[in-house]
């Protein structure tokens, strides 16, 4: 059943875990998330960015995750990632989204937090959820440039002006792949949970050890966003799986093979943010 993300990181918060935030650019995608969340019995977030229309549009995909969503046998949030454009905010509303992230952290705090405070009002009318970020989680280097981490007290001032349901920070994560390990503002994350008291969001789960997303939970991280590493193993293990492949391979063993191994990925993911793994 669909859900929003106020309800889903309300669930989370009660039982102080995180709840995993998987982008999807294809079937597969949707197919090993819901899978696996189904599997271990996990409510899920399911989320299209609009910079994967390139490989799909959402209005291909969008439709598919709102009816599938609809019918998992567990709560599942259907999400917009990463939107600075009020027009999509309005079609994946349109579409069945139940929540949507406004991005604007490439503003000023002032346009950002008057922006965000639109998109919020959008969204009510639909009775969707809205995550906004401050900060910066991209960098061209691979690792997280010391001065765009998120500051309490700016965070604290920007939920009180836009009053969104979920905060996304910066504190040591970037998009994609690391090129040197993350290192991980731990104490950042308590201090800003502390003052905005709604659910934070890391961005730029791919490459974080199991022992930093424990951590990062324990201090207030409710939604975790990953899709890298997810799309990496189902394509290194299409190409082993080729290679290997005596004789033809069809197009149908390929979406089969990457499904498979994409549900395992994904479902360690779930395990750990919700704590299942480690007990
Ligand atoms: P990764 O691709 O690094 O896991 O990050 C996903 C993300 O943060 C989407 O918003």
């Amino acid at each position: 059943m669909i859900v929003t993300l106020k309800t889903i990181l309300g669930l989370a918060d009660a039982k102080k875990i995180a709840i995993g935030a998987f982008n999807v650019a294809e079937l597969e995608g949707i197919q090993s998330v819901l899978g696996a969340a189904e599997e271990l019995g996990q409510p899920v977030i399911i989320q299209f960015v609009p910079i994967h229309e390139e490989y799909i549009k959402m209005e291909t995909l969008g439709p598919i995750m709102v009816m599938m969503a609809d019918k998992a046998a567990v709560p599942v949030c259907v999400h917009l990632d990463h939107c600075s454009d009020f027009d999509t905010i309005k079609r994946a509303l349109d579409m069945g989204f139940s929540s949507v992230m406004y991005d604007g952290s490439m503003l000023s705090f002032e346009e950002n937090a008057a922006n965000t405070k639109a998109a919020v009002e959008i969204a009510s009318g639909y009775g969707a959820s809205v995550e906004a970020e401050i900060g910066a989680m991209d960098s061209e280097d691979g690792a997280a440039a010391d001065n765009c981490y998120t500051e309490p007290d700016e965070a604290e001032k920007f939920v009180k002006l836009t009053g969104i349901d979920a905060l996304a920070c910066s504190f040591g994560t970037v998009h994609g792949l690391y090129k040197a390990e993350p290192k991980l503002d731990f104490p950042r994350i308590k201090e800003i949970r502390d003052k905005i008291g709604i659910p934070i969001v890391m961005h730029g789960g791919s490459g974080v050890s199991d022992e930093d997303f424990k951590k990062c939970i324990a201090n207030g991280v409710r939604k975790i966003n990953y899709y890298t590493y997810r799309a990496k193993k189902g394509g290194e293990y299409v190409k082993k799986k080729c290679m290997e492949t005596e004789g033809p391979v069809f197009f149908h063993d390929i979406t089969c093979w990457a499904r498979e191994v994409m549900t395992e990925d994904v479902g360690h993911a779930m395990e750990v943010f919700s704590g299942i793994s480690g007990k």
